[in-house]
């Protein structure tokens, strides 16, 4: 596949229709766009093949990396790229009206008439489409052309905006060199070049100044975060100016490497949190440090360490040194943050639940240890309670929930699952206590969503599992274990109590299957997979009657958080136009299955939307726009917090939840 020839830019072409998408909302497409039905279950695999072109070759001599990423179906193929740090050209943030983010897609798909605008008929004819308006229904294969502009608006947030205004500024200056009749001071000098800004030193610059002017013949390049002057380099290094973005999860932290003068990522990497062997949940956590005084200092360190092996493993991939990353944004939840910081957690563990600041300071990186530039600031995110933490404040900021009018529903689904609910107008939020299940904890066969994984289900004359990494299924992860539970809901083997039917139903209801409804022990469960024909149960990846119930207490616990939210602000589950699944594991759930057990609202699979990693989209936008950081410090004010357990009607409302009557 071979780049298009470059078009000339096309000016915004703004209609009514094209604005439909804000946010990751009603996906851009027009009736014609995508007419392949798709149910929400399931993977669909995009084989990236991204092409770099280095300054000054010439078109025909770019570089190529190659990445396989896998999403829900009916996720563009636009943000699919932008979830995991692929960089597609773009400055309407995938709205449609840029016409900037051309890709060669493989086979054949819908032809927009914002694609037709753009390409010519032979270009067309080989798959040239705008990458925005193609979702990605079926596996694809996907050439990304080099980058042709630099954005003046970076595409980061599930398809948002951001004005590039970065609080890390640089400006090359070259000064007159001092005399016996121009004393000025080294630093008067240098201010006076700067004419836009009026930065304040700080003492690091002032010990490196005179010797970086005179080494550098007075023309060096003066490093500024917000206001104040923080480093001088020699020469001209305005072209190199980085940040990372860090989504500090419990189980997981992802890295996200910013290139801040064109606002693109340009490295992503995750690991798992240094600190799982205190516990896999917040309380765990915290109850460690309750009983033993050195294990805030330990899990302090874990955190700063797992933070700075990603900073060192984006920078290397990206061939960055590390002293070119100036700032870092930190989006983790209350104990989280507390944890990194060194803040005692107990009182977040223990009622009435009190955070001691919604709103950290921002430290100096050095002291986190991050290995980056010397005077780097790590910034966090304000939270708006113990367990709506500043990872749900930077994931509000990314989807746009304060700025949409539409009524939206956001769920983070995880051990501990935050719910936001907004009418356009009013925001409200709450948690609820989901438990580990979904992470696969408290589950007979239950692991982590790595190789071995069942990640999808379906039930018919056989059974078909989607296996993380194709190989031998070992376990199920959370996304499985819904699949699961919907799939066996839906054939009649699960009644709407959760439980497994009688043998004897169980032949009639499902001929084909009900075999592989058997017993370990005391306990009735249903063979998923066997490693060999005839293996005894207790080898075989199982889901068992007692893994039902732990989904139905975390799903109840979820939907009735959601319920009274709804019932907060007078609403039905009708009036609600998007539900947003954030989270490394909402964004995997098939919204099929979420829909048929009832642990999101009953609606149309296609206003259930696969968000991604919000947390990490918003601490992107922290760093890239001042703006956008104003924004988060925003919603401290603009949304209340409901308390769910001292409601009299959570019990009731508890119980009603626990059946599976979804659809
Ligand atoms: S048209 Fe602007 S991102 Fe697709």
């Amino acid at each position: 596949m071979t780049p298009p020839e470059e078009l000339p830019d096309a000016l915004p072409d703004v209609d009514p229709d094209d604005l439909r998408r804000e946010g990751l909302v009603v996906p851009p497409a027009s009736p014609t766009a995508d007419p392949v039905p798709h149910d929400g279950t399931g993977r669909v695999e995009l084989a990236f093949t991204v092409l770099d072109r280095s300054p000054g070759a010439a078109p025909g001599q770019e570089s190529s990396t190659e990445r396989r990423v896998r999403v829900p179906p009916g996720v563009t193929v636009f943000d699919s790229a932008s979830w995991n740090g692929i960089a597609i050209d773009s400055t309407c943030g995938g709205h449609g009206t840029c016409h900037k983010c051309k890709v060669q897609v493989s086979g054949s798909s819908p032809i927009t008439r914002h694609d037709a605008r753009t390409f010519s008929a032979s270009e067309l004819e080989s798959g040239w489409r705008l990458a925005c308006l193609v979702q990605a229904t079926r596996d694809l294969e996907v050439l990304v052309p080099p980058l042709t502009t630099r954005p003046k608006a970076a595409t980061v947030g599930v398809g948002r905006q951001v004005i590039l205004r970065p609080a890390v500024q640089k400006r090359y200056v070259e000064l007159e060199e001092p005399t016996l009749e121009d004393q000025a001071t080294d630093l008067d000098r240098l201010l006076a070049a700067i004419t836009d800004l009026e930065p304040r030193p700080d003492l690091h610059a002032l010990r490196r100044l005179p010797k970086v002017l005179r080494e550098g013949d007075f023309k060096v390049t003066a490093v500024i975060v917000d206001e104040e002057l923080v480093d001088v380099e020699p020469g001209d290094t305005t072209a190199t100016r980085c940040a990372i973005a860090f989504d500090l999860g419990t189980t997981t932290v992802v890295a996200t490497l910013l290139d801040l003068v064109t606002g693109t990522p340009v490295a992503v990497a995750s690991m798992l949190n240094r600190q799982q062997p205190f516990g896999g949940d917040v309380i765990s956590r915290i109850s460690a440090t309750m009983m033993d005084p050195d294990a805030l200092g330990r899990l302090q360190t874990a955190a700063c360490e797992t933070l700075a092996e990603l900073a060192a493993q984006v920078c290397a991939e990206a061939g960055v040194d590390p002293h070119a990353v100036y700032e870092v944004a930190i989006a983790g939840n209350a104990t989280m943050t507390a944890l990194v910081l060194g803040i005692d957690p107990e009182p977040l563990g223990v009622a009435p639940f009190v955070m001691t600041t919604a709103l950290p300071p921002s430290v100096l990186a050095e002291d986190l240890h991050l290995g980056v530039h010397p005077r780097a600031r790590a910034v966090f995110f304000p939270a708006l309670g113990a367990y709506v933490g500043g990872d749900i404040v930077a994931g509000m900021l990314a989807s746009g929930m304060d700025r949409d009018k539409r009524t939206r529903l956001f769920i983070d689904v995880g051990t501990n699952c935050e719910i936001v609910l907004s009418d356009g107008d009013r925001i409200v939020s709450t948690a609820a206590p989901a438990g580990p299940a979904f992470e696969g904890g408290a589950i007979r066969c239950g692991m982590r969503a790595a190789d071995g994984a069942i990640e999808t289900i379906r039930l018919g004359d056989t059974v078909e599992l989607g296996v993380i990494g194709d190989v031998e299924p070992r376990g199920l992860c959370g996304s499985g274990l819904v699949d699961a539970v919907a799939e066996l809901v839906k054939v009649g083997l699960l009644d709407a109590s959760g439980r497994f039917v009688p043998e004897a139903d169980a032949k009639e209801i499902a001929p084909a299957l009900h075999d592989r409804l058997t017993m370990i022990g005391q306990e009735r469960v249903f063979v998923l997979h066997r490693p060999t024909p005839g293996a005894d149960p207790a080898e075989c990846v199982v889901l068992s009657q007692r893994d039902v119930r732990e989904l139905q207490f975390a799903k109840a616990a979820i939907s009735t958080g959601w319920t009274l939210l709804l019932e907060e602000l007078g609403l039905e589950h009708g009036d609600i136009a998007q539900v947003l699944l954030a989270g490394s594991f909402g964004s995997y759930l098939s919204a099929a299955s979420a829909v048929r057990i009832g642990l999101v609202p009953k609606l149309p699979v296609l206003r259930i939307v696969a968000a991604g990693n919000v947390a990490g989209e918003g601490a992107k936008m922290a760093l890239l726009s001042v703006r956008e950081r104003a924004g988060a410090q925003a919603l401290l004010e603009e949304v209340t917090y409901v308390e769910l357990s001292d409601r009299p009607e959570f019990n009731d409302r508890f119980v009603e939840q626990l059946s599976f009557n979804g659809g």
